[in-house]
């Protein structure tokens, strides 16, 4: 990767320059007879000097010239029509805009480059420069994560983005660093719906099924929870193992179960909201931090903002699809009871205990009060 040499550093003190100076004009093997101005040694030493100059400038309008911009390729799972995809477009749009010729953005959607589950190492080794898999993907590197799938935590996006915004949720954001990864900000999808074949409103609906899970231990022992069988597989191959039977159900927003046509191959969704499916942009300190200062700033605004366009739409887009879906008559959503979702949440919850301790309580804790508001 080719990387731009950033000249800010190369200011020099006025008080060292007169040293320096000093010994290469007296080296020049050439006396001058200041009373003479116009002496040939004079016009020599001139000529000289004018000459390196030339050379100099050639020099460094060639060396700016040769300079190729920095390609900066952003793999991700999902189609480009999604909240994640349109983040990335509207990154590399803005990268475009305000670092034209310096950094192109080349995007790889629907997991034409890596696996979610491979791209985290990906990035480690410097194979791709940015990626924003689901925080569930992020297990094998720091356990720490896992808090973001432990069902029924948080009440809402609100009690998400409180979170994130925390101490505690940005300093997850480096909680990586030591393995090669950093995260620059979290992104957003919503929260998860449950399909199947067969109706669906209580834990014991799915028991005996099979479901699709990605690699995660919590959403493992959340299906164990209810008595499914969790299967982790590759987003990508989801909607053939829905079609041809070999899952019985799978979980995930309205937005990726519209935009990959889960709905179409499963006749009923029930809106339980039980688990949280959000993202990291990661990227590698050791790439990340190479990039000239003017540059790595820029784009860190770039996805500040993009961030928060993929944000806006991932709201509105779960509601739009949820609507979609609804209209398509293709599925039905089953809108679950008080009751129906104490069950669920009685059944799930518990599995809580189990990863505390990996995770850590004081997490836990600050999760739970940015649930409540504060
Ligand atoms: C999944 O595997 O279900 C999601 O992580 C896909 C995605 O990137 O939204």
């Amino acid at each position: 990767m080719p990387f731009r040499k950033s000249l800010s550093h190369r200011r020099i003190n006025p008080t060292d320059r007169i040293p320096h100076a000093q010994p290469s004009v007296y080296a020049l093997p050439i006396s001058v007879n200041f009373n003479k101005p116009f002496s040939k040694q004079w016009a020599r030493f001139s000529a000289l000097l004018i000459l390196a100059a030339v050379i100099n400038m050639t020099l460094l309008l060639s060396t700016t010239h040769a300079e190729e911009p920095i390609t900066i390729r952003f793999s991700h799972a999902v189609a480009n029509k999604t909240p994640k995809g349109q983040m990335a477009i509207k990154f590399r749009d803005l990268v475009a805009q305000r670092l034209p010729g310096r950094v192109k953005v080349k995007i790889y959607p629907r997991s034409l480059m890596y696996q979610d589950s491979n791209v985290g190492a990906a990035i480690a080794e410097g194979k791709v420069e940015l990626a924003a898999p689901a925080l569930s993907k992020l297990r094998q590197f720091t356990p720490k994560l896992q808090l973001f799938d432990l069902p029924f935590l948080f009440p809402n996006m609100e009690a998400v983005e409180r979170f994130q915004n925390s101490m505690e949720g940005q300093a997850l954001l480096y909680s990586m660093e030591q393995r090669g990864i950093v995260g620059l900000g979290y992104l957003h999808n919503g929260m998860k719906q449950l399909s199947g074949n067969y109706p669906i409103r209580t834990p014991t609906d799915i028991a005996g099924k099979t479901y699709r899970i990605m690699t995660s231990d919590v959403l493992k022992a959340q299906f164990e929870a209810v008595n499914a069988t969790p299967v982790a597989k590759p987003f990508s191959q989801v909607y053939n193992l829905l079609v041809t039977g070999t899952i019985d159900g799978q979980e995930n927003t309205w937005s990726n179960i519209y935009a990959s046509h889960f709905y179409r191959a499963q006749s009923h969704i029930a809106e339980t909201n039980h688990g949280l499916l959000d993202y990291m942009v990661i990227t590698s300190p050791s790439f990340w931090n190479k990039l000239p200062v003017d540059v790595r700033e820029t784009l860190e605004d770039c996805i500040r903002l993009a961030i928060a366009h993929g944000n806006q739409i991932a709201a509105r887009q779960n509601q739009q699809n949820r609507t979609a879906i609804l209209g398509s008559g293709m599925t039905k959503v089953v809108e679950l009871t008080q009751s129906d979702r104490e069950q669920w949440v009685n059944a799930m919850k518990p599995v809580w205990g189990r990863f505390s301790a990996d995770i850590g309580e004081e997490l836990i804790r600050a999760a739970l009060v940015a649930g409540q508001g504060r």
